[in-house]
């Protein structure tokens, strides 16, 4: 046999990335020694200015926050020992999804091991549940085989999803049997015309709060009012607005003062405005109850470790006395997005803390990442296939950390770099 790596299939892979790299458009992610969470990073010995950081409200590295961490190693040990549905259904999980359920004002809510986990579990088990639900459960015997027949052969679900949805959603959409409509980005009217157009009686809504390359806002009130005349289900994933957006950092609903159970599915991650890891889910018992018994993500694959949960609890109770920190965050990017705009930059449509500076060719982009590395910022450009072809873009991200003399030497440096692009 001849070695693995002089098989075909893995000399194409080889080739593959070969080429990328002579195109110089691999990407060569630089090795930071210590914590990539903070505004001044360390890598090979030098210090940078990072602006592309989720740690949106300095929970990571809070006092509070790593001292309740620690003790819970001291109490739990590092792991989890397996899943919630065997041993591993601690206390502190418990308490983690009492705590995440009461900030965002719902009945209850269920955590998983990130935020892509919760969205690739929660919309598989989703479009299944009418088909649970017509299962005679006295009939306990019945055989899998013919089980997953009819379940094949139900009926599918309609699913309305926002183009420009994150990878989680829409790995989450490609795993179930639902059909996908996808419409253009905040476009109510092909939405409407999508939710006209379906025979179907089984719909769900999926959208974004805060879109992750753009940083602008959902309507989401004109998706509830929508939902309502079509019988649909509305699912946020609100990853970037929760802890943020909204008087007591609610989220992209409470920012639109929307009527919680006008979305009766809010999906949430704790990587951001909380500093951790991991993902969750709120919404009314029933639903909470159905997914710990539906979604795979949360049935076949270990929690979060203890540690992280203690951590968290630590972390939602700063983030929910402490709402300086988002309105410094929003500050600081109201004030970087007016001045790089002024500067003739283009931020897209961004309202919120993540601020896209487009640049548009994939090779600017490039340029101006190296450039701002010369200058000590790490700022990584997002192109195809992130994003379309000619829409290269550099994301900045606005934390409560960042201070305005580096917010200011960051503009000082884009203003330079813009005269060496193409006109
Ligand atoms: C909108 C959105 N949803 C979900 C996720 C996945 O969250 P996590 O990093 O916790 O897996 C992200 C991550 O960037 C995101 O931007």
């Amino acid at each position: 046999m001849p070695p693995l790596n002089e098989t075909p299939r893995l000399k194409q892979l080889e080739d593959f990335a070969g080429r990328l790299r002579a195109l110089g458009v691999y990407p060569e992610i630089p090795v930071v020694d210590g914590a990539a969470t903070e505004p001044v990073i360390e890598v090979d010995g030098e210090d940078y200015l990072l602006f592309c950081s989720n740690n949106l409200l300095g929970m990571s590295s809070h006092p509070e926050v790593k001292a309740a961490a620690g003790a819970a190693v001291e109490k739990y040990g590092l792991g989890s020992g397996g899943s919630r549905m065997m041993a591993a259904n601690m206390d502190v999980h418990v308490r983690l999804e009492a705590r995440i359920a009461e900030f965002l004002g719902r009945e209850s809510a269920i955590c998983f091991t990130t935020g892509y986990m919760a969205n690739v579990g929660t919309i598989p088990a989703l479009m299944k549940m009418n088909f649970l639900a017509s299962l005679d459960l006295a009939d306990m015997a019945r055989d899998f085989a013919e089980m997953r027949r009819d379940w094949r052969q139900s009926a599918p679900w309609d699913v309305f999803s926002e183009e420009a949805n994150h990878a989680s959603g829409v790995d989450g959409i490609r795993l179930s049997r639902a059909t996908p409509h996808i419409y253009g980005h905040k476009d109510m009217a092909e939405l409407e015309a999508a939710l006209e157009a379906s025979a179907g009686d089984a719909k769900l809504i999926i959208s974004d709060g805060v879109f992750s390359m753009d940083g602008d806002i959902a309507p989401v009130p004109e998706m509830v009012k929508l939902a309502k005349q079509h019988a649909a289900l509305v699912m946020i994933d609100d990853a970037h607005g929760i802890g943020v957006l909204g008087t007591n950092g609610r989220g992209t609903l409470e920012h639109h003062g929307v009527d919680p159970d006008g979305v009766e599915i809010l999906m949430g991650t704790f990587t951001k405005a909380f500093g951790g890891i991991g993902g969750f889910v709120a919404g009314k018992q029933a639903l909470i109850d159905y997914l710990r018994i539906s979604a795979r993500t949360y049935i076949f694959s270990a929690p979060l470790p203890p540690a992280i949960a203690a951590g968290l609890i630590a972390s939602v109770d700063i983030v929910s006395r402490e709402p300086w920190r988002r309105e410094k965050a929003l500050e600081s990017a109201a004030l970087f997005r007016n001045e790089v705009q002024a500067s003739g930059f283009d931020t897209l449509g961004s309202e919120t803390h993540i601020i896209p500076v487009l640049i548009g060719r994939e090779d600017d982009a490039r340029r101006v990442t190296e450039e701002l590395h010369r200058r000590n910022i790490i700022a990584p450009n997002v192109r195809f296939p992130a994003v379309p072809v000619g829409r290269s873009r550099i994301r900045f991200v606005m934390t409560s950390s960042h201070t305005r003399e580096q917010i200011n030497y960051l503009l000082k440096s884009l203003k330079e770099i813009k005269s060496q692009l193409n006109p």
